[in-house]
């Protein structure tokens, strides 16, 4: 049986692929679970998967993860060996005893671990896709030098993969990415300004961590992906489209140089791309709903709305303006989301908040995860000093104005 290690265990991609593991017993066995802060979720992990090596953000964490085993009465041999932090995260990466990685981190804090896997040649399963919107340079050159298999869990890009099997690369002419649309896909630009945090968080298609999820609502989330499919496939922003796609159940498609265009379609069910990437270059049973046939369907296509949604519009031009932009990019968004999400700005605020930060830091070539931290740092200090001006005016506009006498 091969093993393990999951970063990010405790989150929507970490117990999906905790779920597919436990439909396969023979398939994995769990050498290490990493998580931030929950510590209630990674205890009840740890009981039922028996991990080597459990690791959470803080000491502070640890601490009270000690405390619940110990009243949980688990003999002290049978504990895991308890860890915190970076370091930590790196070592549980790259040791010997992990076969296989899923990087399933929100944000930047998964960079070095994934890398670091990257660059030891490992099997990584890759959901973290601010890996590649960030680092995407350096992490594809390590995957090029050691040869690792960065397999996507992204649904999309899992499905790209999966396409990609029926012809040769340099057959390929474009890649197409299918988006939901998000919870505001048919609102107008106007009402926009009004949209609040409960509202964006309810994804018609798919339930995620809250991050991606408001990225869904901005289809910044699909830049990203478009980020992403460049960097895995080697292909130019140009190459790579976007169609809205309601249903959420063609993933991706690829035309081929004849025209002739291939789609993978399956259940809005993230545990079949996980098992894909777990399995591949087999295909096992998965634990997921079949598709069924017997009902008459409807699948809607169309082109987005960049004018509505300019985050993507944006997502394309970082790209093909190459450097750090889409590492400010990631970081000014993740700021500008967390203020949405405390009401400190509006939902048009999100994009006003990240292409001013665009604008305002230099573009410049990352060689070390060391760099894309400084600059990941440097532009959400900066997306920091935005929200604030920002949410300065906005409740300047908000207060009543005061009655002439
Ligand atoms: N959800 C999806 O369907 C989906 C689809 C495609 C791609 N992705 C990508 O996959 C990644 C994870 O998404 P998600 O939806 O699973 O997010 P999520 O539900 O918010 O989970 C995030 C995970 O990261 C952990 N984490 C946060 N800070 C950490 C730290 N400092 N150290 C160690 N672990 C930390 C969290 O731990 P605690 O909860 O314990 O704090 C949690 O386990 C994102 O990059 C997302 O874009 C997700």
């Amino acid at each position: 049986m091969k093993s393990l290690t999951l970063l990010g265990s405790t989150g929507s991609i970490g117990t999906s692929t905790l779920d597919v593991v436990r439909h396969n017993p023979t398939l994995y066995r769990v050498y290490a679970l990493a998580a931030g802060h929950n510590v209630e979720a990674i205890f009840q992990q740890i009981i039922e998967f028996r991990p080597d090596i459990a690791i959470l953000a803080t000491s502070a964490g640890v601490a009270r993860l000690a405390a619940a085993l110990s009243e949980y009465g688990l003999p002290r041999p049978n504990w895991p060996e308890l860890a915190f932090g970076g370091a930590a995260l790196v070592d549980v990466a790259t040791s010997p005893a992990a076969d296989m990685v899923i990087s399933a981190i929100v944000g930047v804090t998964g960079l070095e671990a994934t890398y670091e896997a990257v660059r030891l040649g490992k099997r990584v399963g890759l959901a973290n896709k601010e890996v590649l919107v960030s680092g995407g340079r350096l992490v594809m050159d390590a995957v090029k030098q050691s040869g690792a298999e960065l397999l996507p869990i992204d649904s999309e890009h899992n499905g790209v993969h999966q396409c990609l099997r029926a012809g040769n690369r340099d057959q390929v002419a474009r890649l197409i990415l299918t988006a939901s649309g998000g919870p505001f896909r048919n609102t107008p630009k106007h009402a926009m300004a009004s949209v609040t945090p409960a509202e964006a968080l309810n994804h018609p298609t798919w339930r995620m961590g809250k991050r991606i999820t408001i990225d869904c609502a901005t289809l910044m989330n699909k830049g990203f992906e478009v980020i992403e499919a460049c960097w895995l496939f080697g292909f130019a922003p140009s190459q790579v489209d976007v169609v809205i796609h309601p249903q959420s159940t063609v993933h991706a498609m690829i035309e081929y140089s004849d025209g002739s265009v291939l789609a993978q379609i399956s259940a809005t069910d993230m545990r079949m791309p996980i098992q894909y990437a777990l399995t591949w270059p087999e295909r096992w049973q998965a634990p997921v709903p079949k598709i069924d046939w017997t009902q008459a369907r409807h699948w809607d296509f169309a082109p987005p709305d960049f004018d509505r949604f300019p985050l993507l519009k944006l997502a394309y031009q970082c790209q093909q303006a190459g450097g750090s932009a889409t590492c400010t990019l990631n970081a000014a968004d993740e700021i500008a989301v967390a203020a949405f999400l405390n009401g400190e700005i509006g939902f048009p605020g999100i994009a006003a908040v990240v292409e001013e930060t665009l604008s305002r830091i230099p573009g410049r070539q990352a060689h070390t995860v060391a760099d894309i931290l400084d600059i990941d740092k440097e532009s959400r200090s900066t997306a920091g000093a935005i929200v604030r001006q920002l949410a300065g005016l906005e409740t300047a506009a908000a207060r009543p104005v005061p009655a002439r006498v």
